[in-house]
């Protein structure tokens, strides 16, 4: 099977972005395996796709327990299913999940000063290759620069700190890359984690084909929730590789479990009552992969 960075590679040959949707129940995990097999099977190729965790999702979910979840569906299905550790803090935990057997980690040091964020990014990168050449992995490390807020959740609006002025600069992105070393950026282009309720803004293509192009690494699009299909489109013309997904399969999975369990107040069983929701979460992974998907 391909490794990560040839999928990458590979999406980005064809312009199109590959999908990271996060979890932190076995629920969701199905729920997105069932929509990205739904759309392959449409297709008739394997879709390669990313399953994240962030440092709270992995908490809740166990992260030796999703690295064996992930693991078994990739042995037995023979499947193009990668793990990554989303929005890692600090050294240890970039640590840990490494050593868990994720394929990629993002360690998210956006907050600190610069010159902390390039030391801690550059150890973990150092950590990662060092385990690669141990193990024969190809372990992918990816950093942010520019804030685009924190939380995947419905927000009333655009986090503080985020604006058309703090986006990403592409001089900023080459110098961060060549001090780093990360395989993958994650840059500030007018998304936001989250769904804004009166609509995510614009994304702006121009400057991610300008800090592709100086970074020369591939980009990562956070806070892919909200944002319409013509800005999907347009960001993965311009050089995205790699969208992440979070707030609409949580929407998508609560509405649906709730109004199951309203309306079948003596079910108990959770294998039945889930249903809906696994559902739910499928049907969202479909939609998002054609619209990743499109040439
Ligand atoms: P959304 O919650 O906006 O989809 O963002 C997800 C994300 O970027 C996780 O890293």
């Amino acid at each position: 099977m391909k490794t990560l960075r040839e999928y990458i590679k590979e999406a980005e040959e064809k312009g199109v972005a590959i999908g990271h949707f996060n979890i932190s129940n076995l629920e969701t995990l199905h729920g997105i395996y069932a929509g990205v097999k739904k759309y392959s099977d449409e297709v008739g190729v394997q879709t390669p796709f990313v399953i994240g965790v962030s440092e709270g999702e992995e908490e809740f979910v166990g992260r030796e327990e999703v690295s064996a979840l992930v693991s078994a569906i990739r042995d037995t299905d023979h499947y193009p299913i990668f793990l990554n550790a989303d929005h890692h803090y600090s050294f240890e935990s970039v640590q840990k999940s490494i050593d868990a057997g994720y394929d990629s980690v993002i360690i998210d040091a956006v907050k600190l000063p610069l010159e902390e964020n390039i030391a801690l990014t550059k150890k973990c990168v150092e950590y990662a290759k060092e385990k690669s050449k141990n193990t024969g992995r190809d372990i992918l490390v990816e950093a942010e620069l520019g804030f685009i807020g924190q939380s995947s959740k419905l927000i009333d609006a655009v986090p503080e700190g985020v604006s058309e002025a703090t986006m990403t600069s592409p001089i900023e992105a080459k110098s961060f890359v060549e001090a780093t070393g990360i395989d993958m950026l994650a840059p500030s282009v007018g998304n936001v984690h989250g769904m804004v309720k009166g609509g995510n803004p614009a994304i702006h293509p121009e400057r991610i084909k300008e800090i592709r192009t100086q970074a020369g690494v591939p980009l990562v699009l956070h806070g892919g929730s909200g944002i319409t299909e013509e800005g999907f489109v347009s960001a993965i013309k311009a050089g995205i590789s790699i969208v992440h997904i979070n707030t609409e399969l949580r929407v998508a999975y609560r509405n649906a479990l709730q109004k199951e369990l309203t309306e079948n107040k003596n079910e108990i069983a959770p294998y039945k009552f889930g249903v809906k929701a696994v559902e739910a979460v499928r049907d969202v992974v479909y939609e998002k992969l054609k619209v990743f998907n499109t040439q």
